[in-house]
């Protein structure tokens, strides 16, 4: 069966500064994981002539995609990070320190809660549903170049996790999940390029 392969865009510079949400370029080692992936990716998927390579419109994606050669690239605004709204370009203790009770919140009920003028997890699932079922028509790899809180989704989905779990499951970066669904169930490998 193909493969669906899972990524985090490399290290942004708002991943070094601590910040959430933004549209920054990646970092140094960012640069590194993006040229490891391509070529990971241009020796497994080497004769799948069909395969293509889905990003976010998120800078940091589309820059971990591009050393990737010889692939259709298609941006999806449906991949893009969850909607931090207001508190889009903070860090965590900001938002702790400046809105305590937005802060609290979140740490209730992670999934429910929404970000002022922003999204919550569950708005996110929502809008991954037309990704999902492109992913599920496709007969040939996918490259799926995204974010955390995305991932975290899309991953529970095809690895059949409940829901509560999604906002924390782990997904670490400069790591590619493999996803095979065969009849069987569905079969997971890793692979981390760097740390
Ligand atoms: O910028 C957003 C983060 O990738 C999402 O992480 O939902 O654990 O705060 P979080």
């Amino acid at each position: 069966p193909r493969p669906i392969l899972l990524t985090r865009h490399g290290e942004s510079r708002d991943n070094v500064r601590g910040r959430i949400g933004g549209d920054t370029v990646i970092s140094d080692s960012g640069e590194l994981y993006a040229k490891k992936l391509a070529n990971f990716v241009e020796k497994r998927l080497k004769n799948e002539r069909a395969a293509s390579i889905w990003t976010s419109t998120l800078q940091r994606t589309i820059l971990t995609a591009s050393p990737i050669v010889g692939f259709p690239k298609i941006q999806w605004r449906a991949l893009d990070e969850i909607n931090a709204g207001v508190c889009d370009g903070m860090t965590y203790e900001e938002i702790k320190k400046n809105m305590p009770e937005e802060y609290e919140s979140r740490k209730k009920d992670k999934l429910r809660y929404r970000y002022p003028r922003g999204e919550s997890y569950l708005d996110v699932i929502q809008r991954l549903e037309p990704v999902i079922i492109e992913l599920e028509r496709q007969r040939a790899p996918v490259v799926v170049i995204s974010h955390q809180a995305v991932l975290r989704a899309l991953y529970a989905y095809f690895a059949d996790r409940p829901l509560k779990e999604i906002p924390h499951i782990e997904m670490p970066l400069h790591t590619i999940i493999e996803i095979r669904m065969g009849v069987t169930g569905v079969q997971e490998k890793r692979y981390k390029l760097m740390d």
